[in-house]
């Protein structure tokens, strides 16, 4: 049997019952497809169903605002993902004119559809024989094949794309392209493949090399570089005891683009006590501070692809009203970068 034939005769043993499956509609499968750049399918199922059950039609989507939509992702990282997700929704509603783009090329001009996303909806939606090429498939068919070309080059990128497209099976290639994908997450996985079981170990070339544990090849990410975050936590209290509290809005290039975070200063080094106190005053503008204490002892780091952020939490009691206040029980109703949805969710306002 050919290698498109075990991969399909595979799948159809063992493929996963999972909600976009029952359906041809290219705007419920771009949607999947797009969440499933960002997750794993147990972490992106529930995305999916929300996004599907918020925004039925591709129209509700275009005509949500930007807000709504980054909180629905909220979690998954990368909000530019959601940002193109709205914009194209808006492309689909004026350009052309409330009808999904039907075929690859016009799928392409969608923003943040690439290669990918439009090879996936055109073969999932129209029978368009474009093979897919995402993390799973280099996997699979540099391990086969025996292919230690970097998948993240640029000669590495036309060599699978090129592959891919020559071991498809096009008279089926809805099932084909989910079935390779499939194959990849679950049977030919990054780590402890199945190897012993697999319907391909009798001429994959490198189980028979020994290099199952070496394939793909990626090259190094560039570097990754420090940042130094101190967030300042204001709260006001009134007359009434009710309390509140600031986020602001993230503007301009760069990460969280549109997200909403507590007053920030960020420095070149961490910082301590005696900066804070000096960077406040500036921070609240003139606002009478009472007391400031820190409330992660050791900094938090959280990672991004190419930042990590050392971040601290300063709670800032401030004796003077606050311009620009939120009530305290407001806060979950912003979208914000996980760092500050961790924070929001054990501290006790
Ligand atoms: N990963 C991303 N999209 C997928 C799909 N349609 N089927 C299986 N795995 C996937």
């Amino acid at each position: 049997m050919s290698f498109s034939g075990k991969i399909l005769d595979w799948y159809h043993k063992n493929k996963r019952v999972l909600p976009w499956r029952k359906t041809t509609d290219p705007y419920k499968i771009w949607l999947s497809e797009i969440i499933l750049q960002q997750t794993r399918v147990a972490q992106g199922t529930p995305y999916y169903l929300r996004f599907v059950e918020t925004f039925p039609t591709v129209g509700d989507l275009a005509n949500a605002k930007e807000e709504q939509v980054l909180k629905l992702w909220q979690g998954l990282g990368y909000y530019s993902r959601a940002r193109n997700l709205h914009a194209a929704a808006k492309m689909v509603m004026g350009e052309y004119k409330g009808k999904f783009p039907d075929n690859y090329k016009k799928l392409l001009t969608l923003k943040g559809v690439g290669d990918y996303t439009a090879s996936a909806i055109s073969s999932i939606c129209f029978n368009e024989p474009h093979a897919v090429v995402d993390g799973n498939v280099y996997r699979v068919l540099s391990r086969y094949y025996g292919i230690d070309i970097p998948i993240n080059s640029t000669e590495g990128i036309k060599y699978f794309k090129s592959l891919a497209q020559k071991v498809m099976d096009p008279e089926n290639i809805r099932d084909y392209n989910q079935a390779i994908m499939e194959f990849g997450a679950m049977q030919c996985s990054p780590k402890k493949p199945l190897c012993l079981l697999c319907p391909l170990n009798e001429s994959c070339v490198a189980l028979e090399k020994g290099l199952v544990d070496q394939l793909p090849v990626k090259l190094k990410k560039t570097k990754v570089s420090s940042r130094y975050f101190n967030y300042l936590i204001p709260i006001y209290k009134d007359a009434k005891n009710n309390k509140f509290t600031i986020l602001q809005q993230r503007k301009g290039k760069g990460i969280w683009q549109n997200l909403w975070e507590f007053p920030l200063i960020e420095s070149k080094a961490s910082l301590e006590l005696n900066d804070v106190i000096a960077g406040s005053n500036a921070v609240f503008d003139g606002a009478v501070v009472k007391d400031i204490h820190i409330y992660n002892d050791m900094d938090i780091v959280h990672k991004l692809s190419h930042q990590h952020l050392h971040t601290k939490f300063w709670i800032v009691d401030i004796e003077a009203d606050l311009s620009n206040k939120i009530p305290v029980e407001k806060v979950t109703e912003f979208p914000v970068p996980v760092l500050i949805a961790d924070f929001i969710k054990a501290f006790k306002f």
